[in-house]
């Protein structure tokens, strides 16, 4: 893990600023391309991030070319409190009146591997290379992930066989080795490779422990084997963490 991470006071300011950043980075895309396509995660990390998309409502409100899609999904309705896309749904996607045809879910109503199947398949048409769908190729610009103090992100926890799926650009995982332990689909370390510009997300002391193994000066290989450890992306890896996570170096 070579670039350290951009200190924020809190997670408050943090979430403010991981969505200017996201905010510089679709208009980059539209600029571009004429599109932006962002992938978010569950928990409490993206919460303040998605209050201020919705606050700006510029964010793939209505005409905005943005497209949501998730990191990782639990598979329950979407009505479930733990459902990741009923937290985006209730803290951006309705208040900002985000249009259905922007948001692919991962389709939860089908058992996990069939979920995850269908998933891939929505992810391939959208945004492979070479895709023969009639529609254009889309890129996929960001991933938005946060950590678990076992160093887990979107839905690959350390040890599990998900972590070694190539081929694929997202698995079912059955067995989560954390709360909430219900089936789970996921981007595997593959397809989140594809995006431009993953953005880690890391608030509170609890991920104190875990950052500082995946930042440790000393490189002890351990680390660099937890699966936020081996996110890459095509452009950029970049954590935004605060103060209580990281108590040393300046804020930003
Ligand atoms: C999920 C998330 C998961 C989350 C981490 C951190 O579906 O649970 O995608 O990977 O990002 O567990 O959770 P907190 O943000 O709540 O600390």
């Amino acid at each position: 893990m070579s670039l350290r991470p951009i200190v924020h006071a809190d997670a408050e300011a943090g979430g403010r600023a991981v969505a200017e950043r996201v905010f510089d980075l679709a208009a980059e895309a539209i600029r571009a391309r004429g599109a932006f396509a962002i992938a978010v995660s569950g928990g409490r990390s993206p919460e303040t991030m998605f209050r201020a998309f919705a606050s700006r409502r510029a964010a793939a409100a209505e005409g905005e070319p943005w497209t949501v899609l998730w990191c990782d999904e639990r598979v329950v309705p979407p009505d479930d409190p733990r459902s990741n896309f009923g937290l985006a749904r209730r803290l951006w996607l309705a208040p900002a009146r985000v249009p259905a045809e922007r948001i692919i879910p991962v389709p939860t109503e089908l058992p996990a591997e069939q979920a995850a199947d269908r998933y891939d398949g929505l992810l391939r048409e959208r945004f492979a290379p070479g895709a023969s769908s009639p529609r254009p190729r889309q890129a996929f610009d960001v991933a938005v992930l946060g950590l678990g103090p076992d160093g887990h992100t979107a839905s690959l926890f350390p040890g599990r066989p998900s972590l070694a799926v190539v081929g694929r650009w997202s698995v079912a995982e059955r067995s989560p080795t954390q709360e909430p332990r219900v089936p789970r689909v996921t981007l595997t370390l593959e397809g989140i490779g594809h995006v431009r510009h993953a953005i880690f997300l890391a608030w509170g002391a609890e991920k104190r422990p875990v950052l500082s193994s995946l930042f440790s000066d000393d490189g002890t290989t351990g680390a660099r084997d937890l699966p936020a450890g081996r996110v890459r992306a095509q452009e950029s890896v970049e954590w935004h963490v605060d103060r209580s996570a990281w108590p040393t170096g300046p804020s930003a």
